[in-house]
C-alpha cells in the first residue's frame, strides 16, 4: 500500500534553490519507519522552501519512499516509478527522487534501470536531500548518496501528517539478522537515541496539542544498548510517563527474545503506556523458527505471551507471520496454525515468505511452492479472521477509552477512534469531541471495527473499566 503526504502547506520564502514557490509530492511504501522518514524529508523540503503539492502532476520534485521488505514491494516501486517517469516528459524540470529501503539497496544501480531518476537517497542519508537537489539543478546529472554512515540531525522537525497522533524514532537499525529480512542490510546496525532527546521532542509534541505518541524502532526493547549513561526501554517508558505530558504511549516493533517481565510490569504500571502489543511470532514450528534466526522456541515466545495477558489487564497482542519459509513443511505449517489457536490474537499481519538476496534465507532451497504459499496465507488469514471476530466480541457491554481521531468516512453522524488496545471505534457525538478522550460502550464488534455508544468521559483501562 502506498500513502500520500497531502498536508498543504504554504513555505517560508523561497531560498534561491529551489525555484520560487517549488512544490513536492511525497508518495510513502511500506512501514510506520518510513511514513516516519517521510514526514521528516517532508520537513527538510519545507525548510528549504519547498511546499507540499496535493498530487504528483503539480510537483516539481517527486519523491518515492520505497521498501523492499518484499519483493512485491519492489515491484509496486518500480510500475511507479515507470509511470512517472512518463510524466517527466509532460514536466520539464521535474525531478524525481527515490528514497527509502530500496533506493538503499540497490543505490547506483538504479540509475542503469533507466527509470528517469535524479536523486538516489539512502536512509540514513535524510538530511543530504536538499544539497542532493542542488546538485543536480547545478549539475543536470543524477545524484546518488547511499552512504552506510547517519548524515546529520535524525530529529529534524518532520512535518507530521497529523495533529493528534505522531511517530518519535527511538531506535535506528536492526542487528538480529532474521534470515528473511533486509532490514539490517538497508537500515544498518542498531543505534539508539538518547532519552533527553526524545522526551523533549514528546514535550514540545504535547505542547502542541498531541495526545498520542508511537515509539519506533526496530527492536525497541533493546533500546538504550550502547547508551551512556545506561538506560532502557522501562526507564524511557517512566520518564515520557511522567514528563512528557502526553495522554497515550505506544511503541513498535518488539522482539519476543527481549521482552522482560520488567518492561510487561511497566507497561501494566504506566498509566500513559496503552495495552497493545505487537510481537511479532513469525511461526509456530520450532525448526523453522530456528532456521529462521529468530532465538527463541515457541514455548520461550509462549511464556512471553502468557505473562502479558496475566499481567496487563484488556491487553491486546498482534503478531506477524510468515508462511511458506523454506523448510515448512506440512507439520511445520500446522503448527503455526495451532499456535494461532493457541495463543488467540487479537489481529496478525501474515505474509509469503519472498527471498530477499543478500540475506541468509536467500542461499536456503525456497522449497513451498508458490501456490502452497498462497494456499496456507489464506487457510492462515482465514482462521484468525474468525478468532479476531471472537476477540473483538468479548468487547460489547464493556466501557473503553477512545481517543476522538475524527468523523467517520462512512457516516459523517459518527465519530472514528481507536482504544487504548488499539482497535478502531465508532459512535455517534459531536465533532467536538474530536482530538478528546471519551468513553464509549461497545455494542456491535466486527472484524475490522467495533461500534458503541458514548458514556461520561474519563479515562480507565478498558478491561477493569465496569461492566
Ligand atoms: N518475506 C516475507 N515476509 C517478510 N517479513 C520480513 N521479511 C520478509 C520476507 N522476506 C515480514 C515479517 C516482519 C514483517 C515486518 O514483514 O513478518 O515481521
Ligand atoms: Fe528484520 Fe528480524 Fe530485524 Fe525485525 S528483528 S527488522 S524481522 S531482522
Amino acid at each position: 500500500m502506498s500513502k500520500t503526504l497531502t498536508r498543504q502547506i504554504d513555505g517560508p520564502a523561497a531560498a534561491p534553490h529551489p525555484p520560487e514557490r517549488a512544490a513536492a509530492h511525497i508518495i510513502t511504501f511500506g512501514c510506520q519507519m518510513n511514513e516516519a522518514d517521510s514526514e521528516k524529508m517532508a520537513g527538510i523540503l519545507q525548510s528549504e522552501g519547498y511546499r507540499l503539492a496535493p498530487v504528483p502532476e503539480e510537483a516539481d520534485v517527486i519523491l518515492i519512499n520505497t521498501c523492499s521488505i518484499r519483493a512485491k514491494a519492489e515491484q509496486k516501486v518500480f510500475s511507479l516509478a515507470g509511470r512517472l517517469k512518463r510524466l517527466k516528459k509532460r514536466r520539464p524540470g521535474l525531478l524525481l527522487v527515490m528514497a527509502g529501503c530500496l533506493a538503499q539497496r540497490w543505490g547506483e544501480a538504479l540509475l542503469e534501470k533507466d527509470a528517469g531518476l535524479d536523486v538516489v537517497i539512502g536512509t540514513g542519508r535524510m538530511a543530504q536531500l536538499p544539497s542532493l537537489l542542488r546538485a543536480v539543478r547545478e549539475t543536470g546529472r543524477p545524484a546518488v548518496d547511499v552512504q552506510e554512515e547517519w548524515a546529520g540531525n535524525h530529529s529534524a522537525s518532520p512535518l507530521r501528517e497529523g495533529r493528534l497522533k505522531a511517530w518519535i524514532n527511538i531506535t535506528f537499525g536492526c542487528d538480529n539478522y532474521c534470515a528473511y529480512c533486509v532490514v539490517p542490510f538497508v537500515r544498518g546496525r542498531e543505534w539508539s537515541r538518547g532519552p533527553d532527546g526524545i522526551v523533549g521532542e514528546a514535550k514540545a509534541l504535547a505542547r502542541e496539542g498531541y495526545r498520542e505518541i508511537t515509539l519506533l524502532g526496530q527492536n525497541v526493547n533493546s533500546y538504550g544498548a550502547g547508551l551512556e549513561p545506561r538506560t532502557c526501554f522501562p526507564d524511557l517508558l517512566r520518564a515520557l510517563d511522567a514528563d512528557s505530558g502526553i495522554a497515550r504511549i505506544r511503541f513498535t516493533t518488539s522482539h519476543p527474545k527481549d521482552f522482560s517481565v520488567g518492561l510487561i510490569e511497566t507497561i501494566r504500571d504506566l498509566p500513559s503506556v496503552c495495552e497493545a502489543v505487537h510481537l511479532p511470532l513469525q511461526a509456530g514450528g520450532d525448526e523453522v523458527l530456528r532456521l529462521m534466526n529468530r532465538r527463541y522456541t515457541y514455548d520461550d515466545y509462549r511464556r512471553t505471551y502468557e505473562k502479558i495477558r496475566e499481567t496487563v489487564p484488556g491487553v491486546a497482542v498482534t503478531t506477524d507471520i510468515i508462511v511458506g519459509f523454506p523448510g515448512e513443511t506440512a507439520r511445520e505449517y500446522d503448527r503455526t496454525l495451532r499456535a494461532l489457536e493457541d495463543l488467540r490474537f487479537d489481529g496478525i499481519f501474515s505474509f509469503r515468505y519472498s527471498p530477499r538476496e543478500g540475506t541468509k534465507a536467500w542461499n536456503m532451497d525456497d522449497d513451498v511452492p508458490e501456490a502452497e504459499k498462497a494456499r496456507r496465507l489464506m487457510e492462515v488469514q482465514e482462521l484468525q479472521r474468525e478468532i479476531t471476530v471472537e476477540k473483538n466480541r468479548e468487547l460489547i457491554g464493556r466501557r473503553v477509552e477512545v481517543l476522538v481521531e475524527g468523523v467517520s468516512r462512512k457516516d459523517a453522524s459518527r465519530l472514528t477512534g481507536r482504544t487504548r488496545s488499539n482497535k478502531i471505534v465508532h459512535f455517534a457525538g459531536p465533532d467536538a469531541l474530536v482530538g478528546e478522550l471519551h468513553g464509549v460502550r461497545i455494542s456491535e464488534a466486527g472484524f475490522v471495527s467495533l461500534r458503541g455508544d458514548p458514556v461520561r468521559p474519563g479515562s480507565g483501562r478498558e478491561s477493569g473499566g465496569g461492566r
